[in-house]
């Protein structure tokens, strides 16, 4: 397989990307290593069975007919493998990969020239493909369903269009947001996969594998430790791992164990669940400003001097995941466990009246 690398939008770019250890969004210092902790293959990719289960179905089945691949929709927060599967897509299939973004195809000349320089099989990758303007979508629609492109040849009345024919490929397309996807492009991927958070066991597995890449001792203990606190994200583990191995080489420790994980870890920050600072804010934002809500995703924003779209994208799947943020009809509500880990008291009626707000749509 070989990789071509259009122009990434720069991670350093974004403020949240920046600061926070527990970013889920990849930054430079991830770079250096992901190389080579990113999983080659299915069988290497741990977890994720069901979307595993799927996609070796459809490959199997796509090489045996000699055919490309459906194109296919990977979906999920940041941090979770989609990146990591579109290349073992294309390894799999013994084709090349082609990488770019939504936000690097600005002109639709520029899609023109990715999809035309394609061979026969290739697996073109658009990242944050929720994030394509219009008119490079239109583009892609013919391109996605005919395999053909129509360009405009020529100015004024003598302007005419011409179609030109592309090599069957497969489309990999990633999203952290399926709800800005259009619906017509959503409509032309043959398989939508939706990632998860990992489970624990997968988590630990994940942080044994690259502490064995990374050439780090790490006790049982140790590793289920990180995997608590790495948000069911591989990246996160990886981050955290490494920055436990820090502590470990300048203390002098032979082996990352579980006092040493919660040592480094309180240090940046981080507490039992993963969460940080801002998770915290969050939280605490909605319980003692909004009396638990329901309040806005907005007014959320607003109040914590955070994006609204960080918010949706970054913190709130895990604050969901843990169960302690509820989206409902009139806006995001702290549940029960949200205040028991604030240590706040919830009022006694917390069970009717969050009950009230969802039977209040049906
Ligand atoms: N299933 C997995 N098994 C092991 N490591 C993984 C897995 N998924 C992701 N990773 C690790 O997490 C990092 C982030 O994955 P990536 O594919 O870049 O996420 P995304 O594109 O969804 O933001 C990768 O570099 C890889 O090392
Ligand atoms: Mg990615």
């Amino acid at each position: 397989m070989t990789e071509r690398r259009d122009a990434v939008p720069t991670p350093m770019a974004d403020p949240e990307a920046r600061n926070r250890i527990v970013s889920a969004r990849q930054r430079n210092e991830d770079q250096r290593v992901d190389g080579s902790l990113r999983p080659k293959s299915l069988a290497e990719y741990i977890g994720q069975d069901r979307v595993k289960t799927s996609l070796s179905v459809f490959i199997e089945a796509a090489k045996r007919r000699g055919e490309p691949l459906d194109h296919t929709l990977l979906y999920g927060p940041p941090g979770l493998g989609k990146t990591t599967l579109a290349a073992i897509i294309a390894t799999e299939m013994s084709v090349s990969l082609r990488v770019t973004s939504g936000p690097a195809i600005e002109r639709a000349g520029d899609l023109v020239s990715i999809l035309t320089n394609l061979k026969a099989g290739d697996v073109l990758f658009i990242d944050e493909i929720h994030r394509l303007n219009r008119v490079v979508e239109e583009v892609l629609y013919p391109a996605l369903e005919d395999f053909a492109v129509d360009i405009i040849i020529g100015k004024g009345p003598a302007a005419r269009s011409m179609r030109i024919n592309l090599p069957k490929f497969t489309l990999v397309g990633a999203t952290t947001r399926l709800a800005l996807m259009t619906g017509p492009l959503r409509d032309r991927f043959g398989s939508v996969l939706r990632l998860d958070f990992y489970d624990v066991e997968s988590m630990t597995t994940i942080i044994n594998r690259s502490a064995a890449i990374l050439n780090v001792a790490i006790s049982d203990d140790g590793a289920y430790a990180i995997a608590m606190r790495s948000r069911g994200t591989p990246r996160i583990a990886n981050r955290l791992l490494k920055r436990v191995r820090d502590v470990a080489e300048v203390r002098g420790a032979p082996v990352i164990d579980r006092a040493l994980t919660a040592e480094a870890l309180e240090m940046l920050d981080v507490d039992e669940l993963g969460l940080d600072e801002i998770d915290r804010r969050i939280l605490r934002t909605i319980v003692e400003k909004f009396e638990g809500g329901p309040v806005g995703i907005d007014t959320i924003a607003a109040a914590t001097s955070e994006e609204s779209d960080t918010i949706m994208d970054v913190y709130e799947p895990y604050l969901i995941q843990l169960g302690f943020l509820q989206r409902t009809p009139r806006g995001r509500i702290a549940t029960r466990h949200a205040y028991d880990h604030l240590k706040i008291l919830p009022p006694a009626t917390i069970d009717v009246q969050q009950q009230l707000l969802f039977d209040d749509v049906e």
